[in-house]
């Protein structure tokens, strides 16, 4: 037994930021974003925070769930960009949304959402528990260097969540972690110890945008395949995928290396959000669920990849 995803819930701050918009302010231009990206635009959060965002998302997943905040048995958060290392964003968003159960947060950059639901479905088969909500939020507007017109183009803010009960819905999980921060890091603050001999760290996201893209465009196909080849899934079976939004241009060479499963399949919203990071997988299910895209029993294929090295895929019975 693991998990039924009872409902899901979204929340994103109102300002748009656009590419002609960030052309204001980087040297950069709306073709050179959206062709190397497929980025238009993004949300940003003004004059609200990281865990405020959540607790809407939360909100809004109690709501589609038909669940009350006393019945939560267990809140996961993943965050990178939280209000605070501590206390932790889940603990912000039980009293936001008035709950009592604990709350804890996962650091898995932007695999993270898939290690929430990893998660939950371990503590939900042993009866422990039996409602968990599990949110990812991210304000990426907070720690991007805004003169590096490498990252900031990149990134959105936004939350997004679901609520879960045991079932027999989540089929299966592939993780592949390599450790390294070579590539992709967010260091946290070195304090003022006169006494350290450590190099003050550039508080922002620092990454190697072509190293990235080769490991994306190569891992998330193989963790994909391997995912289906344990849960003895043929890709013909497969309803959607729902990749990380990092870049459109990632998705589609996963998909064209994925030749079963036809490129429409693969669902996006890059478009519009940018890479939110923990919350882009949930956004996007968030989204297509309330258009009513998904049958019950479609299998879906969730994928993400992200700082860590990590990369993880899931299979979800709808
Ligand atoms: N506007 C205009 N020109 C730019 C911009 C910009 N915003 N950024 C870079 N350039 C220039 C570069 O300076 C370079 O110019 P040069 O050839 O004169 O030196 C040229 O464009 C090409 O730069 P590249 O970095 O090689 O461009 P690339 O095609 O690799 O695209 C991108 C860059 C979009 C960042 C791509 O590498 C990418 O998507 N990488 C993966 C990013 C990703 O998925 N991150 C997720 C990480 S996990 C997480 O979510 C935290």
């Amino acid at each position: 037994m693991s998990f039924h995803i009872l409902g899901t819930g979204s929340y994103v701050p109102p300002t748009v930021l656009t590419n002609d918009d960030l052309a204001q302010i980087v040297d950069t231009n709306d073709e050179w974003i959206s062709a190397r990206t497929g980025i238009r635009r993004r949300h940003v959060a003004a004059d609200e925070t990281t865990s405020e965002m959540a607790a809407k998302a939360a909100a809004a997943a109690l709501e589609n769930s038909g669940v009350e905040p006393e019945e939560l048995d267990l809140i996961l958060c993943a965050t990178v960009s939280g209000d605070y290392i501590c206390p932790n964003m889940a603990c912000l968003v039980q009293r936001a949304i008035g709950a009592s159960c604990p709350a804890f947060d996962l650091n898995g950059a932007c695999s993270a959402f898939l290690l929430l639901l990893e998660t939950a479905a371990a503590y939900l088969s042993t009866g422990r528990y039996r409602k968990i909500l599990c949110v990812g939020a991210e304000q990426m507007s907070r720690i991007l260097d805004w003169t590096d017109r490498s990252t900031c183009i990149l990134f959105g803010d936004g939350a997004a969540g679901v609520v879960l009960e045991p079932g027999d819905n989540y089929l299966g999980s592939e993780l592949i972690f390599r450790g390294s921060q070579e590539l992709l890091n967010l260091p946290t603050a070195v304090g003022t110890f006169p006494g350290s001999r450590l190099e003050p760290q550039h508080p922002y996201v620092y990454m190697n945008g072509s190293e990235i893209y080769k490991f994306a465009t190569r891992i998330v196909p193989q963790v994909i395949q391997q995912l289906l080849d344990k849960t003895g899934t043929a890709q013909t079976d497969v309803k959607w995928v729902i990749c990380h939004q990092a870049n459109r241009r990632i998705i589609e060479a996963a998909a064209r290396r994925l030749k079963d499963i036809p490129a429409e399949k693969f669902l996006m919203n890059i478009e519009d959000y940018g890479n939110t990071s923990a919350a882009s997988i949930p956004l996007l299910l968030d989204e297509c669920n309330r258009a009513g895209k998904f049958q019950k029993g479609d299998l879906i294929v969730f994928a993400a990849f992200g700082g860590g090295l990590s990369c993880v895929a899931s299979l979800v019975r709808w």
